[in-house]
This record gives structure tokens, sequence and C-alpha cells, in this order.
């Protein structure tokens, strides 16, 4: 009898998600978050026929140089840019993501960081935890309304379309810029309008930022753009950090050239740069726009049927739902039938 396939897992999520698995692989999770040494991530990428890994795992050729039988690395995001795709698609490993069922809780948290920011609930806070709160000042702490106010966003897919939709709650027009613009009825869902992104740098009260992290779009919002933008705008990312220059950001805040920021991803993250950690109007959270029970059981949900659909099991065997890279597959001659031990 073959041994069965090993799926590694790269951080604690949820054993009774990650236990669907285990008729069919023989599973090992680790047992704390932490960031592996890049000789031990190749080492785990090496002794395994699948993975399910996390933003910190960078995986790249070096990674799976010695990976002879990893067959597929599903992302615990939906952004990819931990993976580098061509040299995975090279090795003939297949990588997929956790698109979609994320939506939702990452627009909540948009909207929450937009209206924490415009109404300045991190810095007020911080100050009545100090103790000084001696008397309500009828002019304390004002911060801005969103009603009415320009809602611009810059990356207009799935969750930007969530986070339009939220806005009609909060009777606010809705400007976007996208690579490409949307069909009419997802634009009428939304009571989007398309503008070119110069018109939306200017033109927006909040901007939020929700496109992915690539070469193109690294500093999409740097000292030029943040220049373009009203002085009493507040800026919202809960993209990646890379996105925005962040000394730059420090700089148009401190110097009142921009409102307010809510900024959930950091260039160099865990690292924020000390010009932000320094300003009372940025609110700042750890990367957790997805963070909610219900999303990341979701996500791990997800990793896990699109390593038994490439092993061909599950409702979705020999298609795996979130393939990031079909070539990979067709290179390597997949999908496997369910009882073969694969080999490359
Ligand atoms: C994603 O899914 O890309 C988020 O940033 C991680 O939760």
């Amino acid at each position: 009898m073959t041994d069965k396939p090993r799926v590694w897992v790269s951080r604690p999520t949820f054993p009774d998600v990650i236990a669907r698995l285990e008729p069919h692989f023989r599973v090992s999770a680790e047992a704390e978050e932490r960031v592996l040494p890049a000789a031990e991530l190749a080492a785990r990428l090496a002794g395994c026929d699948a993975a399910i890994v996390g933003l910190k795992e960078r995986v790249d050729a070096a990674a799976v140089a010695g990976a002879k039988r990893l067959r597929i690395v599903a992302n615990l995001a939906v952004g990819y840019d931990n993976l580098d795709l061509a040299a995975l698609t090279a090795a003939g490993i297949a990588a997929s993501n956790t698109a979609d069922v994320l939506n939702e809780s990452v627009a909540d948290f948009a909207w929450a960081l937009l209206l924490g920011a415009a109404r300045r609930v991190g810095a007020a806070e911080r100050w009545l935890r100090a103790g000084q709160w001696h008397a309500t000042e009828f002019k304390g702490w004002l911060g801005t309304d969103v009603r009415g106010r320009t809602l611009g966003i810059l990356g207009m897919g799935r969750i930007g379309q969530a986070i339009a939709r939220r806005a009609q709650g909060f009777g606010m027009p809705v400007l976007y810029h996208n690579r490409s613009r949307l069909p009419a009825d997802v634009e009428g869902a939304c009571q989007a309008r398309y503008v070119d992104k110069a018109t939306l740098l200017c033109e927006s009260d909040f901007l939020v930022l929700v496109l992915p992290l690539t070469p193109e779009t690294r500093h999409a919002i740097g000292a030029a753009e943040l220049a373009r933008m009203k002085p009493t705008a507040v800026l919202v990312n809960v993209a990646r950090g890379g996105i925005v220059d962040d000394a730059a950001l420090a700089a148009a805040l401190r110097e009142g050239r921009l409102a307010a920021a809510g900024l959930d991803v950091f260039e160099g993250e865990p690292r924020v740069h000390p010009g932000l950690l320094a300003l009372d109007n940025v609110l700042l959270s750890p990367h957790i726009a997805s963070a909610t029970t219900d999303t990341r059981r979701a996500m791990t949900a997800v990793a896990v049927d699109n390593v038994l659909a490439l092993f061909g099991h599950g409702p979705h065997a020999g298609h795996p739902p979130n393939l990031l890279n079909p070539e990979a597959l067709a290179a390597a001659g997949a999908p496997f039938p369910p009882t073969q031990e694969p080999t490359r």
C-alpha cells in the first residue's frame, strides 16, 4: 500500500476544518505562529506533497528548489504577492488563493477604519484611557461627517464592490478607478462611476485602496498622488503595504496636507513606519481586515478544498476552484485520480 501524500500547514488554523484532509493525507501543522527561516521553509516544502501557507511564507524559486513532491501551494489569503507564481508554474506546482469568502469582512473593516479615522476613534480612546477626560468639551474631538461626501475606490474587484455597496447606506456618491471599467450592470449595482486615477485622487473625500500589490502598483500612492488629494481627505488602505509610500504618507499627514488615514497594512510589516506611529490622525490595525472567526474558517476551508480537489477528492475533484496558475497543471499532466501517488 502506498503511503498517503503529505500536507504541511504553516500556521495554527482550525483543526476541525483541517481534519477534512485526514482521510486522504498525512497532515502536519505548525503548532505556533512564527516566521520560518528560509532554510526551514524550504525543508518543510521539500517534505510535503501539498502546503497550506500564509502571507508570511515567501514561496519563491529558492523555497521550492528542493520540493520535488510538492504539487500545490494553497495560500490562506486572497492576495498572493508572497508567492512567486512564475517560479511555481515553472516547477509544475499549482497555487490557489481564497478569493471571495473574505469580501464582506474586509469591506466591513474598511468601513471601520474609514469611520474610525473620520471620527478620531483611536486618538479619543487613547486620550480617555490616559485619564485625560475631565469635562466634556462642546468643541472637543470634532471629526468629519461622511454623509454626502465622495467615496473613491482604487481597485474595484469584489472587495471594492462590497465597499461601494455599503456607501449607499451613508448617502455617499462613489467614484472608482480600476485597470478595466466594470460592466454597466455591476456599476449600477454599486452605484459607482468610473473615473481616471487623477480625477479619483482630486475628487475623493475618502479614498479606499483595494488593489493587489504587483510591481506596477508599488507606490501607486506616493508623494505625487498625495499632493493631488484634498487636504481634508482621508486615506484608507486595506490592500497591501507597499501600495502606499508610507514615508510620504507620514509626511503628508504630519504637515496637514491630508486630514487622516486608516491603515491595516504597511510597507515591511510587521514593522510600521515610525512617522506613522508618532501621529494621532492615523488609525492603525495589524493586518486584520479578514480576521473574523467565520471568515478565517471559510478561508481555511477554501484552502482545504483546493488541496483535496488537486488530488482528485471532494466536490471539485480534479478542478481546484481557486487555481491561480492553470498552466502548472497542464504542464504536470494533472488532475490526479484519487488513488494515484503523484510523481513529478
Ligand atoms: C488577504 O487575504 O489577502 C488578506 O490580506 C489576508 O487576510
